[in-house]
């Protein structure tokens, strides 16, 4: 984060929508954007209302915009009913795009396989149907812990299809945490596949859903489908499990889709919070599709002879919003990845969009950092060995992107030509709130620049006051938007107190430090709480400690972030043994034992990068462990901050060296 921090001061550069862009653009030039944000800021129930009707499909028309009575329980257009997979897939066979290719699936070994709408719709009726033909219907809900493949999206829309609330779990997840969502959602039926593959390598899959259904209070999971993916060897119970082409080969290609209320929950998705388990994020059918596909128009200036490309996994929100539902609601061809940028070697995004023609593009901050260190020391796999001339719009997602890094992408893979779209979000917002519209927005390197119409996003102190230009602050948005999220999962307390503190009066507080230039464009200066962002993935602190203190060997665990070149921050777990403190082979022995640990009882991406052990954590005389000391620690700097209330100052030093 230090690193969008800094550019706020120094970062300059402006780099207006090149002229051929807005030429072409859905929102053209600085006018067509003012006119939208004043409408939707004028009217707001009629601006949502106008595009509710303009871009869905709604098989009940709805009479009621937004309904406040609740709040902060909001509720949107909700007397309409729709179906989200008629809306994504029926819709265009109606628009004539039945014979357009809806999927550009590339495997890891980079076998390409495409799907036209038709297919896909097809497809997703014959699931739907083997769904049907279990037992499942309207009202319960899935857990889908697959591998990027068409089967995923396949499995997505054939549970919206039904109104069966669905759940993706990211492959690299472990049992245990795959168990907690099982158990936490409540759900009665899994998806899954045999195996996964990535950069050459097969990783399994189903064996973890074993385990997670073995471990209790997973009786109500009536059936594991299981989508044969690699043919590798896996446990089978008859009773339970089933092949995904047995339940869908055989059944009809059409499926009437199931209309459902637009409150009607499409999907729940787990995230980090500062506290305790990660919080099941709830999302309507109605306003979120509807902002999933205005987006697609908007911001990625969506045209029918696109090929759309979001390198995110379904496993994220953005894999939810920018490959299972929006591309397909704006009818565009897109790709579905399953591998990694570095197999079989770093050239393998822009190998891919050269073949592909991939013209918009997406991916993480972090990615692109990892692929200049590599296209440094090896030319073979520079961008600029590859014709990435169909490339016309780039974007970022998931952490800030430092000025360096936004640079690199504009000028090596854009070349220079095309915008980026630098997209703040989260889970919790369902889709883009603050981002440049690329053929109206001038863009500053490191900035996200300015907010989408209809999202009052806007920087206040802690009371909820506004705060001047150029001052920090906390990121909130004043009124509520169609794709927010709409509780998390059994838990309508820990909803309001996370995201309606009442001092805010009303705000959502969206949990990032940011603040507003004179231009009005965002600078998002990371976290104000204990979540931690690495490699564009959430986690909070309290996970990590806690994966750590499981362990019959640590006594406490403080975790922190450390700001990182490539992955934007790692992980740092400071612990203290029920034993004497180790030191030196025998501390890297055992620091590398509870890095496995931790990726065993969360997943690989929560293994921390580096562990120090101490005899005591830095404590506060009432008992309190002073992390913002930790966090000084961690990054290797000179402590300047006020260390008097501190119980044990020795402390710091023998925690300020690395292992
Ligand atoms: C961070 C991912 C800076 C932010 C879509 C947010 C960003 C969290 C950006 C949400 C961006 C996301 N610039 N920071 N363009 N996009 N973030 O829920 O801290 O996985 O709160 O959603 O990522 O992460 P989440």
């Amino acid at each position: 984060m230090a690193n969008s921090i800094e550019s706020t001061l120094v970062e300059t550069r402006v780099f207006q929508p090149p002229q051929n862009f807005v030429e072409q653009a859905n929102v053209a030039g600085q006018a067509s954007y003012q006119a939208l944000l004043e409408a939707a800021d004028r009217d707001p129930d009629a601006f949502w209302a106008k595009q509710a009707r303009e871009h869905l499909h709604w098989t009940k028309p709805f009479t009621k915009v937004l309904d406040e009575s609740r709040a902060p329980f909001f509720e949107w257009f909700g007397d309409g009913e729709l179906n989200v997979s008629a809306n994504c897939l029926d819709a265009n066979l109606k628009n004539g795009n039945a014979s357009k290719v809806a999927i550009i699936f590339e495997s890891d070994d980079g076998v390409v396989k495409k799907i036209t709408y038709q297919q896909l719709h097809d497809r997703v009726c014959q699931l739907a149907n083997g769904l049907k033909a279990l037992g499942y219907k309207k009202g319960e809900r899935s857990i889908i812990y697959m591998p990027m493949s068409i089967e995923a999206v396949v499995a997505m829309q054939a549970c919206a299809r039904l109104g069966i609330t669905h759940s993706v779990v990211f492959g690299g997840f472990s049992a245990k945490s795959l168990h907690e969502r099982i158990t936490d959602v409540g759900a009665s039926l899994v998806l899954t596949a045999d195996e996964q593959m990535r950069g050459g390598k097969a990783i399994a899959l189903k064996p973890a859903v074993d385990e997670a259904l073995a471990m209790g209070g997973c009786e109500a999971v009536r059936h594991c489908i299981v989508y044969k993916r690699t043919g590798g060897k896996i446990a089978w119970d008859a009773k339970r499990d089933v092949w995904f082409h047995d339940v869908a080969d055989k059944q009809a290609t059409t499926c009437e889709p199931v209309a459902v209320g637009a409150e009607h929950p499409l999907f729940i998705l787990y995230t980090s919070g500062s506290t305790g388990k990660p919080k099941g994020v709830q999302h309507s059918s109605g306003g979120y599709l509807l902002w999933a596909k205005l987006t697609m128009q908007w911001v990625f200036d969506a045209k029918a002879n696109d090929i759309f490309w979001c390198t995110a996994d379904v496993g994220w929100v953005t894999g939810h919003t920018y490959i299972a539902y929006g591309p397909l609601a704006a009818g565009l061809t897109q790709i579905v990845f399953e591998g990694v940028p570095t197999y079989p070697n770093a050239g393998r995004f822009w190998k891919t969009i050269q073949d592909q023609k991939v013209s918009i593009f997406y991916t993480a901050p972090t990615a692109i950092r990892s692929l200049i260190k590599t296209s440094d020391a090896d030319a073979a796999v520079h961008p600029k060995s590859f014709d990435l001339s169909s490339l016309r719009l780039l974007g970022s997602v998931g952490e800030p992107i430092n000025p360096e890094a936004w640079m690199w992408y504009h000028t090596n893979v854009g070349g220079g030509r095309c915008p980026i779209v630098d997209t703040w979000w989260q889970t919790e917002t369902g889709g883009h709130m603050i981002t440049p519209m690329p053929g109206a927005t001038p863009l500053k390197p490191g900035s996200c620049t300015t907010r989408l119409p209809g999202i009052t996003a806007a920087i206040v102190d802690e009371v909820g006051g506004d705060v001047a230009a150029g001052q920090g602050g906390f990121l909130v948005i004043k009124r509520p938007w169609p794709s927010m999220i709409r509780g998390i999962w059994g838990d309508p307390e820990r909803y309001v107190k996370s995201y309606f503190p009442p001092e805010l009066g009303g705000y959502y507080l969206a949990g990032d430090g940011a603040q507003c230039d004179k231009d009005g464009c965002f600078w998002i200066m990371g976290r104000i709480d204990d979540v931690l962002n690495v490699s564009g993935h959430r986690l909070g602190t309290m996970e990590v400690e806690s994966a750590l203190v499981a362990h019959e060997m640590v006594a406490e665990a403080a975790v922190v972030g450390r700001p990182d070149a490539t992955t934007g921050e790692a992980i740092v777990a400071f612990v203290v043994l029920k034993r004497t403190r180790p030191e030196g082979d025998e501390a890297l022995a055992l620091g590398k034992q509870l890095r496995d640990w931790v990726a065993k009882e969360i997943g690989p991406i929560a293994k921390p990068k580096e562990i120090r052990f101490g005899d005591n954590l830095p404590k506060t005389r009432s008992g309190k462990i002073m992390r913002r000391l930790l966090r000084v620690v961690a990054a290797g700097e000179a402590i300047t901050q006020d260390i008097s209330t501190l119980e044990n100052p020795a402390i710091l030093d023998q925690l300020s060296k690395p292992v």
